[in-house]
């Protein structure tokens, strides 16, 4: 049966990594899995994130912001997710809508009115079956992010930005633990794995 599911969480907390574990779990249990990414995931969606990313020059506005999110994501449930899912196919999304409240609602504090209402007209009543967060303090993020290649335009938000986002990830977990399921990735990646097949096997995804 096709199930969608999306991984979501602040920079440094191990997205890239999980993600393949989560796929490699799905293929274990016999699932054909289409795994793919937001903002980006079709030919248009790619172009918009590499905009949304590295935009330079004069600032984007939020509201801006906001809709090129949106219009990747229209872009990328008519071409690849609905399709996939029609076809009876697991869809497995590093980010989704969740991000959209995360950063653009909390991060840049345009509230959730905006958000849910392009939420209702870009997806009907479509919401991913589980989105797993992982989760950890910011500073556990940034210690390991800042390992990693030049920050992009949102990665270059101070603290108290990436704070919001967190604080929102986690009060998501809490309003909608029927469909979010909050994971400590503070832990080494064996004890994070462990919680992440926890919660595939409680919300009867394998
Ligand atoms: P990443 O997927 O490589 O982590 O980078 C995508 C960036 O885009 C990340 O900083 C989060 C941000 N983002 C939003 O701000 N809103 C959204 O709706 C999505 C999907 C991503």
């Amino acid at each position: 049966m096709s199930k969608f599911i999306t991984l979501e969480g602040i920079e440094g907390v191990g997205k890239t990594s999980n993600l393949q574990f989560i796929e490699n779990l799905l293929q274990e249990a016999g699932h054909s899995c289409v795994v793919t990414r937001e903002p980006g995931g079709t030919e248009l969606g790619e172009a918009l994130r590499n905009i949304l990313l590295h935009h330079q020059g004069e600032a984007m506005s939020a509201d801006a912001e906001l809709l090129m999110m949106f219009a990747a994501r229209a872009e990328h449930l008519d071409k690849v997710i609905l399709p996939a899912l029609k076809a009876g196919k697991m869809v497995l999304c590093d980010r989704f809508t969740e991000a959209t409240y995360a950063y653009q609602g909390c991060g840049r504090q345009l509230g959730e009115e905006k958000i849910a209402q392009l939420e209702t007209w870009v997806q009907g009543d479509l919401r991913p079956n589980l989105t797993i967060v992982l989760d950890a303090p910011i500073d556990v993020g940034r210690s390991r992010a800042g390992r990693r290649s030049a920050p992009d335009r949102i990665e270059k938000e101070k603290d108290d930005f990436f704070q919001r986002v967190r604080d929102c990830y986690r009060q998501l977990a809490q309003r909608y633990p029927h469909r979010i399921a909050l994971v400590d990735a503070s832990l080494p990646l064996e004890q994070v794995q462990t919680q992440i097949k926890r919660v595939l096997l409680d919300y009867e995804i394998l």
